[in-house]
């Protein structure tokens, strides 16, 4: 079976949520998915410099924005995954929801990044994956790309597409991605934002990778726009990358403990 698997580039105006969320749902729009992800804070805007600041468009999980996407799901009978800021009693986390069925489930970012850490609380979900129309979905968020542990946490129980809403600042994680993707045979699904934040820019370049690691879509680094890949998921659940090699049944975790 397949699945059309979208990312969505955005240019979020800061503080904006009503508007920002407009013009995404505008540019999914255009196209049908079975999929979408989303950047992380897609609605938000990223560079907080307050913890006052962030709270004021933080939501619950069970919050207007959530309930937005979720209709937006139903809708369009897709599944939808995006970032935004999330707070749960006095806590702020950097969270992503899974929208889909009627349901949402929230990802905390696991691995925060910079001045991250002034505001939000280190996430306290782990890794999970959930089915997507039959498609085993895994969510990561941003920075945690660079932590190997992350993507691998998630093909070990099972997910067969990654969604990794970004707001990337470095320009490591395009490429990067590819390797986690090849070294997990994943499919990975990027989704970025553009422009620059109160001096801080952002590098675009959202992708969908394939479990070999090759480019189904890359878009530029100021492109607007959202993109869609048709995969076939379940090639994901092979992992040789050679007759005798799997890279999964080849592990030898006994030998990787402290
Ligand atoms: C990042 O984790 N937003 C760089």
């Amino acid at each position: 079976m397949e699945l059309r698997l979208g990312v969505v580039q955005n240019r979020p105006r800061f503080l904006k949520t009503a508007a920002n969320l407009k013009s995404c749902f505008d540019l999914m729009d255009k196209h049908r998915a079975d999929l979408w992800v989303l950047p992380e804070f897609f609605a938000s805007g990223y560079n907080f410099k307050t913890k006052a600041e962030a709270r004021k468009c933080a939501e619950t999980s069970g919050g207007p924005l959530v309930s937005l996407l979720k209709a937006y799901a139903a809708k369009n009978d897709c599944a939808v995954v995006a970032g935004f800021p999330e707070k749960s009693g006095s806590k702020l986390y950097n969270s992503a929801v899974l929208a889909h069925d009627g349901r949402a489930r929230i990802y905390r970012k696991t691995h925060l990044f910079g001045g991250e850490k002034r505001f939000f609380a280190p996430g306290d979900t782990g890794f999970w994956t959930e089915k997507v129309k039959g498609v085993s979905v895994g969510v990561m968020i941003c920075f945690d790309w660079f932590f190997p542990e992350s993507a691998r946490t998630l093909a070990l129980k099972g997910a067969e597409v990654i969604a990794h809403p970004a707001n990337l600042v470095l320009p490591w994680a395009p490429e990067g991605m590819k390797i986690r993707s090849l070294e997990n045979r994943v499919f990975s699904a990027t989704a970025d934002r553009v422009g620059v934040e109160r001096g801080l820019g952002f590098i675009g370049q959202s992708q969908i990778v394939s479990p070999n690691g090759s480019l189904l879509t890359r878009l530029g680094h100021e492109e607007v726009r959202a993109a869609v890949a048709t995969i076939e998921p379940w090639t994901a659940k092979d992992k040789r990358v050679h007759p005798a090699c799997d890279l999964f049944a080849d592990r030898r975790p006994r030998l990787y403990a402290r």
